[in-house]
């Protein structure tokens, strides 16, 4: 049962992607430009540093899966471009690991083909200490994500209907796992009431995961006999409008959801992200297109996302933060309704 929703996971997103995507509220943050603001492109460092931890680059392949043959191989073939070309790289959920031990190299591989990379270990907020330190064990994981998807659960005809303990289950799991924990969404946001209670728990950063991109409201009404959760379409908020929302969170936070481009990923950084998570769009390169093509895709972003730094006259990630930006259309009407300045 686990491994077919591993695969029906990997279809349904991979169809979401291959079609066109529409307005997506990054749109509506825009770069004030100055034409003299020109670094050296030598000058620039793509590093970030949050929560105690150093990355090479602002940008990482976001939790996607693991648990069945097929998505065995995609790990695989994560973390060969993950090893090609610095990324961090986070595994998906590894309950199926701890419902059956079987499957453990589907997602130990994202370690044995990336020895020496940042790897990022995944659990749901049920997840007893004891398995989360499995999971942080089983691939040498660097950190340990804990994903909230509550609205995926209610959804998922098979999911989770109870979710009171989450907020306990999640402060033990941060006390009791030797690496820092982040906590995210799938695709629906955290709002600022979220993260400050995330800080509270002693979760050490946020990986936002809101709405514009893979849309796992729609991918689990597809799986439904009858697909009658459609009016949940929209449900959350954007990432760009969790980052607006998150400007004097108390905990760094990460972006991701509907990051298309290296440019979302500069708006990204500019709204405050320590970086941006990409999953769905990656997915599709390496499902269409194959893993030579997705390393040669993420080695563009790199270097198009140091081009675009060294544009605005930024030296790091962080030098870009709050940098003149414009905000219109929705994502302003956000802001005023939410009252952030
Ligand atoms: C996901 N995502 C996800 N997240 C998570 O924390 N644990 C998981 O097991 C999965 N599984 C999963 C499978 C597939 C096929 C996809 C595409 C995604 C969610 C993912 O990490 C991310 O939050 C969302 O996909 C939004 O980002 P994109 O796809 O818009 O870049």
């Amino acid at each position: 049962m686990t491994a077919q929703r591993k695969d029906d996971h990997v279809r349904l997103a991979v169809e979401q992607q291959r079609r066109p995507g529409g307005h997506n509220q990054f749109d509506d943050v825009r770069f004030v430009h100055h034409a003299l603001a020109g670094l050296d492109r030598a000058d620039v460092s793509l590093a970030t540093a949050f929560a105690g931890l150093s990355w090479p680059v602002p940008l990482y392949i976001n939790a996607m899966t693991g648990g069945s043959e097929m998505t065995g191989a995609i790990n695989r073939d994560l973390a060969i471009a993950a090893r090609e070309t610095g990324v961090p790289l986070a595994s998906g959920s590894m309950s199926a690991y701890f419902k059956d031990p079987g499957c453990a190299g589907t997602f130990s591989v994202l370690r044995t083909e990336n020895p020496a990379g940042f790897v990022l270990a995944n659990v749901n907020a049920t997840a007893s200490v004891d398995q989360a330190r499995r999971a942080v064990d089983l691939i040498r994981a660097d950190a340990l994500q804990i994903h909230v998807n509550t609205v995926q659960e209610t959804v998922m005809p098979e999911g989770d209907r109870s979710f009171s303990s989450w907020v306990p289950g999640i402060g033990k799991i941060a006390a009791g796992v030797e690496v820092p924990v982040i906590v995210k969404e799938v695709g629906f946001g955290l709002s600022r009431e979220t993260v400050l209670l995330l800080e509270s728990l002693g979760v050490r950063a946020a990986d936002l995961g809101g709405r514009g991109g893979t849309d796992f409201g729609r991918i689990e009404n597809g799986r439904r006999e009858h697909a009658d959760y459609g009016y949940l379409t929209g449900w959350g908020q954007s990432t760009a409008a969790c980052l607006l929302d998150t400007q004097d969170a108390p905990i760094p936070v990460l972006a991701s959801g509907g990051v298309r481009t290296p440019l979302d990923v500069a708006r990204a950084l500019a709204l405050g992200a320590s970086g941006a998570g990409v999953s769905g769009t990656f997915l599709r390169t390496l499902l269409d297109d194959g893993v030579t093509a997705l390393i040669a895709r993420i080695t563009t972003w790199l270097d198009q996302l140091a081009a675009l730094l060294t544009l605005l006259g930024a030296r790091t990630p962080a030098a870009l933060t709050h940098r003149d930006l414009l905000i219109h259309g929705e994502l302003r009407d956000f802001c005023v309704d939410r009252g952030i300045d």
